[in-house]
């Protein structure tokens, strides 16, 4: 799929949305103004039986067709019960069509000649008045970070475990924004099923615009209550990626959603310690072998003297087995490597986890009887019923 040309609002807005277009030359708009749309192109008069269900826009090409499909094209539209924005342009635009355009929900009439930038900033218009209501609630969302000891501990499945069992505790829409900060190749997108279409370094240079409305057209949607913010892989993107934007897009979607989750990566970057001077938890996944335990115990202390608030990251030890197939150390050995209490043990089940990266979803979804679900159930569970500790370090 093209990507958006530059990194403008109006290019982020549209990028991945659907569009219909009524009219063979509108196709075109998608290697210029309308570029990372997904654009599918039809005939007025197949609009009755065609519906536009799953599209974010209508494009209508008036001179495309004759008066009597446009006629009936618009009488199509304005009989569905959610109909989408739609924008008609054309240099013959007879009035009467115009006006029945104008009483739809949501529309706006472009009269050729135009400008791609015109195109652009009426298509983006529609599509931000047409947000969902993702609106800053004036309160700040519990944050919680998540940060493997090692490489493949299990962060991201534990991460995305613990927003899903919040999400579906929450019951509310957009009750949780998942954010994958390893922003060259998180895996985040590919365990929940996801494809993430915007490339997140183009908002480096953008972060005082950063709002929203903007992250709205970042985020994917992936289950009821929890959304995604993940970028397309892109190798380069912690060079191109400021630190501003980052700690900004974190701000905003603290705004917007009543839990934010993030899955840190685990070599620390220069916005790292920002980022978790912001969370209220920050766990440590490890995995039960020495050297995992000793990397948990360091990371841990690095993150609690680099922060310097008295925030102690809570290390979770994942992967759990009997000891049936060899010498890994105890719960009681594991914590005497950490010289700390563990917070909690996530029990191993290789094929809940693979089966639900393999599906695509949390494995709460695909395999709910998983004992991985019930450990994450009652951690999420324990830790939400604390009050955040941020606030409770700064009352202290
Ligand atoms: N409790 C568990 N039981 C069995 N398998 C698990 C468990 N947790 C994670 N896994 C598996 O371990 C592998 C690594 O998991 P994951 O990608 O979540 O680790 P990570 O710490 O995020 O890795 P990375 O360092 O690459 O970010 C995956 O195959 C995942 O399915
Ligand atoms: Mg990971």
């Amino acid at each position: 799929m093209l990507r958006p040309k530059s990194s403008t609002p109006a290019a982020q807005l549209i990028a991945g949305r659907r569009i219909l277009a009524l009219g063979a030359k509108l196709a075109a708009l998608g290697e210029g103004p309308l570029a990372g749309a997904i654009i599918e192109t039809a005939q007025a008069s197949q609009l009755e039986t065609l519906g536009v269900g799953g599209h974010d826009l209508v494009l209508i090409d008036a001179d495309a067709w004759d008066a009597g499909a446009l006629a009936s094209a618009v009488k199509a539209l304005s009989a569905l019960r959610a109909c989408p924005p739609v924008l008609m342009v054309g240099a013959t635009l007879p009035a009467g069509l115009v006006r029945n355009v104008l009483r739809l929900d949501a529309a706006d009439i472009l009269e050729a000649p135009f400008t791609d930038d015109q195109v652009q900033s009426a298509v983006a218009g529609l599509l931000a008045d047409a947000q969902p209501a993702v609106m800053p609630s004036g309160a700040t969302a519990r944050c919680w970070a998540v940060s493997g000891a090692v490489g493949g501990s299990g962060a991201t499945t534990v991460a995305i475990e613990i927003a899903n069992a919040l999400a579906a505790q929450s019951g509310k829409d957009r009750a949780v924004c998942f954010v994958d900060l390893n922003l060259a190749d998180g895996a985040a997108a590919a365990y929940l099923g996801a494809a993430p279409t915007v490339r997140l370094a183009d908002f480096g240079a953008a972060a005082d615009r950063i709002d929203a409305a903007m992250l709205q057209a970042i985020v994917t949607p992936v289950a009821k209550g929890l959304d995604l913010m993940a970028g397309v892989r892109d190798p380069s993107a912690f060079d191109t990626m400021g630190r501003e934007a980052v700690l900004r897009l974190l701000e905003v979607a603290c705004e917007c959603y009543e839990w934010v989750i993030l899955d840190m990566p685990r070599h620390r970057r220069s916005w790292t310690l920002e980022a978790l001077a912001g969370c209220d938890e920050v766990l440590v996944i490890s995995e039960l072998t020495v050297p995992a335990l000793l990397a948990a115990r360091a990371h841990s202390d690095e993150i609690e003297d680099g922060l310097g608030t008295g925030l102690r990251p809570r290390i979770v030890l994942n992967r759990l087995a009997s000891r049936m197939f060899g010498p890994a150390p105890s719960m009681a050995e594991a914590e005497k490597a950490l010289q700390r209490k563990a917070e909690a043990g996530i029990s191993s089940d290789w094929e809940a986890a693979a089966a639900s990266a393999n599906l695509g979803g949390p494995i709460a979804q695909h395999r709910p009887k998983s004992k991985i679900v019930k450990d994450v159930q009652a951690l999420v569970e324990r830790l939400a019923a604390q009050p955040p500790r941020r606030e409770a370090s700064k009352a202290a």
